[in-house]
């Protein structure tokens, strides 16, 4: 079970076009495209008549006809179109999802389409702040649960085992870590303070010597995760510090869609305080990440498949607490929507 009253990233804007492309959300077969006029359709990718999918046909103006016997399909999903009979069978018609372009991604809402209210989408903080650069990112497919991606993204310590070459420095194996939790999600964070740079953040960072770094880790319900890192001369960071005019901040945006129980198409993007128009830095920042989300996709496949197929007890550490919490946070709102939509059936 997923939450369905919610956004979730269904592709990149710019893969959305004047062609018929299939993708799957919450298990559920989706086509979308574009009207001529650019706005965004999304619509069940099977034909009320014998399932073939619409994503197999053909663009017709602003509609889908089928490639079987030509039933047409817009973007509300009513029949608008049956040329092998004269009257159109009343039930004819497709589900159709509201989908909204917004930060280059197409959002599209999977519950009641009435309670689709585009103010929900996340807003990406000082998107339109001068001083700030933007990498806009990339995307992959994961064989795994979501669920092991938000657990990841709660997880500051695996950066010490996992990206050795890029996130990992002194203070990441064994930092104590802070868990916060409130209506939105849950944030796991700390400070590391006198360490040096790691290897990722070095040629970013304005000062040289050591610093004061925050790991701050944090996931919204059901699957958005925002990594905050922080990196200040040290001496002069912590929570309860103004941070310093040299101060160095990313902050890269997760965007996690279950496309079913075991695989999650992985979205991201990243904003930071320095080179606002300096394209080199925001292609090697995004090229880096992309190595280390890498090594993290072949941990949470093997995870997902270990955990799949365990014959013995598996155990949690203190570190899982965050993600725990996240998850039993989830479950309770799976659960009251479902209720909810029980109730009202
Ligand atoms: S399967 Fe679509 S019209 Fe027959
Ligand atoms: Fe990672």
């Amino acid at each position: 079970m997923y939450l369905r009253n919610t956004w979730y990233v269904a592709a990149r804007s710019g893969d959305i076009g004047r062609n018929l492309l299939a993708v799957k959300v919450l298990g559920e077969k989706i086509v979308v495209y574009r009207e001529e006029g650019g706005a965004p359709v999304a619509l069940e990718d099977a034909c009320p008549h014998r399932k073939l999918p619409l994503s197999m046909g053909r663009l017709q103006g602003d509609a889908i006809v089928c490639g079987y016997h030509g039933l047409t399909f817009g973007r509300t999903g009513l029949c608008l179109g049956s040329p092998t009979q004269a009257r159109i069978p009343s039930t004819a018609k497709v589900r159709s999802y509201p989908v909204v372009d917004r930060w280059g991604m197409l959002w599209i809402w999977m519950g009641e389409p009435a309670l689709a209210n585009e103010s929900k989408i996340l807003h990406i903080d000082n998107s339109d702040n001068p001083r700030w650069g933007l990498s806009h990112g990339g995307k992959m497919s994961c064989a795994c649960n979501y669920l092991y991606l938000t657990d990841n993204l709660l997880d500051p310590s695996h950066v010490a085992w996992v990206h050795t070459t890029s996130f990992a420095a002194s203070g990441t194996e064994d930092t104590p870590l802070q868990i916060k939790a409130d209506d939105e999600g849950v944030i796991v964070s700390r400070w590391m303070k006198g360490r040096e740079v790691p290897p990722y953040y070095a040629p970013l960072v304005k000062f040289d010597g050591l610093c004061d770094r925050l790991q701050h880790y944090e996931v919204r319900y059901p699957s958005i995760a925002i990594n905050k890192s922080v990196f200040t001369p040290a001496g002069t960071g912590g929570d309860d510090q103004n941070l310093p005019d040299n101060a160095y901040v990313m902050v890269s945006y997760h965007f996690l869609t279950p496309i079913d129980d075991s695989h999650t198409l992985y979205n991201w993007m990243q904003n930071r305080n320095t080179d606002p128009d300096d394209a080199d830095v925001s292609a090697r920042t995004a090229a880096g990440a992309a190595n280390a989300f890498e090594e993290d996709r072949l941990v949470l496949e093997a995870v997902h498949a270990g955990m799949a197929n365990r014959t013995t007890p598996y155990l949690d550490l203190a570190l899982d607490a965050g993600s725990l919490r996240f998850r039993k946070g989830l479950q309770a709102l799976i659960d009251k929507e479902a209720a909810a939509h029980a109730a009202a059936a």
